[in-house]
């Protein structure tokens, strides 16, 4: 069992959970996930880690209830425990010799952009952070982002609440315009991820996306989270996340990721008639 350590709500849907796992705190790096089982009947869900500390055992992830093991699992506080905690996976991001790198964090990808600028900030990189959110009540982690030694913070919000009014790409194509960045990573929605590639290629700036394919076991075996990219099949548990952002098929990605949306929508259905929360 994984004792939960602390449960915080940074907005409506989104949460921050603590867990104790000293094993895999002990080896995680930026970009790596973790899959999780909220009891002995759930499904297995990766999930990115957000922090941790290798000293106090402990992993961090920030989490959008989006269906029902999401939903099961903002019910948990301090004191419950995770049946299963599988990490760390994936391959950690590349992080070194990256000179003038932007990185975008859209939505609850924030929570993954956060160690990954930071790694980079520590390994010697000029970092730009571009924050993506719908509003302002959606935007995490600012204060964490402007505590880090980074070159600058941008924030945009669709509806302008908080930083600038649009998307991720009008400071990014500004950033390509200027020669002011050498490469780049992107991490949120698929959408987004597209958007940010197509702006990068037409000025040549190579791009990393950490794609979130579905997952069913995370260790390369069962195929769940196949991705095309450059006209290969790489399976993104085992191969990424991260990929070159400007070979993947990120229409395939969407549609993959659409997959099972009957089914989720029923089992959220029927858990939130059982659930006394009535979300
Ligand atoms: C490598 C990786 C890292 C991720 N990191 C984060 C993170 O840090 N924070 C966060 O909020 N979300 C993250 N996700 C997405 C998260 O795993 C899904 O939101 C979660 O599995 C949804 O489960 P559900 O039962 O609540 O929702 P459901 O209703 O079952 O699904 C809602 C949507 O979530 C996606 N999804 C569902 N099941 C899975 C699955 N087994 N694997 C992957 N995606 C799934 C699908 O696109 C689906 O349409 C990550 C996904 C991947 C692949
Ligand atoms: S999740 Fe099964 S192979 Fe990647």
């Amino acid at each position: 069992m994984f004792p939960i350590v602390y449960q915080r709500q940074l907005s409506a849907s989104v949460f921050e959970m603590g867990v104790t796992a000293p094993a895999i705190a002990r080896k995680a790096r930026a970009g790596q996930f973790l899959m999780l089982r909220v009891d002995e009947h759930g499904e297995r869900i990766p999930l990115t880690f957000s922090d941790w500390s290798a000293e106090e055992g402990w992993v961090r992830f920030i989490f959008m209830r989006v269906g029902k093991t999401t939903h099961q699992l903002s019910h948990l506080v301090a004191g419950d425990s995770l049946v299963d905690v599988v990490g760390p996976l994936g391959v950690a991001t590349h992080v070194e010799g990256l000179g003038r790198v932007a990185v975008m964090g859209g939505g609850v990808g924030a929570a993954v952009a956060y160690p990954v600028a930071r790694a980079m900030a520590e390994a010697g990189a000029e970092v730009t952070v571009i924050l993506g959110a719908r509003n302002r009540e959606l935007l995490i982690l600012e204060d964490e982002f402007r505590a880090l030694p980074i070159k600058e913070l941008i924030v945009m919000t669709d509806d302008g609440s908080a930083g600038e009014k649009g998307l991720v790409t009008a400071p990014l194509k500004r950033l390509c315009e200027a020669g002011e960045i050498d490469s780049s990573m992107a991490i949120g929605p698929a959408i987004m991820m597209k958007f940010c590639a197509a702006t990068t290629k037409e000025f040549d700036v190579p791009i990393t996306v950490s794609l979130n394919p579905i997952m069913v076991d995370g260790t390369g075996m069962c195929g769940a989270c196949r991705v095309s990219v450059g006209g290969e099949t790489k399976f993104g548990c085992v191969d990424g996340p991260d990929f070159d952002g400007h070979a993947v098929d990120f229409e395939q990605l969407m549609s993959r990721q659409r997959v099972y949306s009957d089914i989720e929508r029923e089992a959220d259905a029927d858990f939130s008639k059982e659930c006394s929360c009535h979300l």
